[in-house]
């Protein structure tokens, strides 16, 4: 080999072993390659905030969800459109950065970055959103229904999901904090108030008289798969600490609410945050949202940049 050809190799190979031990999530990571991303995400989220509060329940919920399956956003797109809200604006957003450069920005950055925006955009906590996520490309809806948890789940198999992806009782506490925003539908908690354990009882963990408010005026049979409700009633816009003070209260809507009052380490952190204050509540689910966002992600030259977010390239 020429000596020159030595010299080129060498070059390559540092620059090989530096892409590499770069790979990894820093903040800015489209600095140079797509300047104004993070200023456009930002944008466009402010742009819609204004007519569409409900937004921020929506992202948060999605990447909540991709955080747990990377590949969530394609495996379930279509099964889950009904339930999980924001998949187009996710489009929207991608179509605009594709315009402005074309195959930089990733679909999981979209997620991680609108999110955080939407959610100080009505006001509530803000975080570091390092980047460089890239695209999973395999879709398994079987490992995705396994990874996420279900609102029946107990405290048991909460920790457990939020364990397997390096979360612990902390975080479980905090994160589920974001259901101070957002809607459910019914049928995500209607056998609670019609058929708990299939005597036609109800759930003696929910407060009674918020279970024959919402049998009375919201959800009327275990049939009903349309009606929405507000998870903090009174407050669905805004994100602040009433949803920790109804738990306790016995009015958190999902079983898996009511499980954090039935493990003493997650009661004592849901007394904290609703006795606390609003900052202190902020900074700490701040940590565990940038937490939950580094959880497997693909870097470097790992996965790839989708074109389109609800398909593989
Ligand atoms: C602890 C385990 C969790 C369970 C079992 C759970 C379950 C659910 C269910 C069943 C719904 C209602 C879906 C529907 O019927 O439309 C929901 C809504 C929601 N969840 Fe969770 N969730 C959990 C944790 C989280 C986390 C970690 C976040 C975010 C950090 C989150 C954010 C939301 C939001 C914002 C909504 C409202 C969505 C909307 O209004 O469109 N949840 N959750
Ligand atoms: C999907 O994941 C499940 C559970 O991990 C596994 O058993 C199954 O073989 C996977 N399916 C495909 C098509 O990869
Ligand atoms: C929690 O739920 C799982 C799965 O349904 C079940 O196997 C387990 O026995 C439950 N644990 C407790 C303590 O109820
Ligand atoms: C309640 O659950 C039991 C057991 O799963 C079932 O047989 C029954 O049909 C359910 N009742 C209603 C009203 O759906
Ligand atoms: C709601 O239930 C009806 C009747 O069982 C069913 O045809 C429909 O597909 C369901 N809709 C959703 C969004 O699950």
């Amino acid at each position: 080999m020429s000596r020159f050809g030595l010299v080129i190799v060498t070059i390559l190979v540092i620059l090989g072993s530096v892409s590499f031990s770069e790979a990894q999530l820093k903040l800015g990571f489209y600095d140079k390659t797509c300047p104004n991303a993070e200023k456009i995400i930002q944008a466009v989220v402010n742009q819609h905030i204004g007519n569409v509060p409900s937004l921020a329940a929506g992202l948060i919920r999605m990447h909540f969800h991709d955080c747990f399956v990377r590949v969530f956003f394609i495996s379930l797109s279509k099964f889950y459109k009904s339930h999980i809200r924001g998949f187009d604006f996710i489009d929207l957003v991608k179509s605009i950065l594709e315009k402005k450069c074309p195959g930089i920005v990733s679909c999981a950055d979209i997620i991680t970055l609108a999110t955080r925006d939407s959610v100080v955009a009505i006001g509530g906590p803000t975080w570091s959103v390092p980047t460089g996520r890239r695209d999973g490309r395999i879709s398994n809806a079987t490992e995705a229904l396994n990874n996420i948890p279900p609102p029946f789940g107990n405290f048991t198999t909460l920790i457990t999901l939020f364990g397997n992806q390096g979360l612990d009782v902390k975080d479980l506490v905090l994160l589920s904090g974001a259901h101070t925003i957002g809607v459910s539908h019914c049928s995500s908690f209607s056998n609670r108030l019609f058929n708990f354990t299939g005597v036609g009882d109800q759930d003696p963990s929910l407060d009674s008289e918020y279970a024959a408010n919402l049998k009375t005026r919201r959800c009327l049979s275990l049939a009903d798969n349309t009606t929405k409700v507000e998870m903090d009633p009174g407050s669905r816009n805004t994100f602040d600490l009433s949803y920790y003070r109804l738990v306790l209260k016995r009015r958190g809507l999902f079983e898996s609410d009511a499980a954090l009052t039935m493990d003493p380490t997650a009661l004592a952190q849901v007394r904290r945050f609703a006795g606390g204050s609003d900052q202190q509540f902020f900074d700490e689910f701040g940590t565990s949202m940038e937490k939950m966002g580094r959880i497997g992600v693909k870097t470097g030259s790992d996965g790839e940049i989708r074109r389109t977010c609800s398909v593989v390239n």
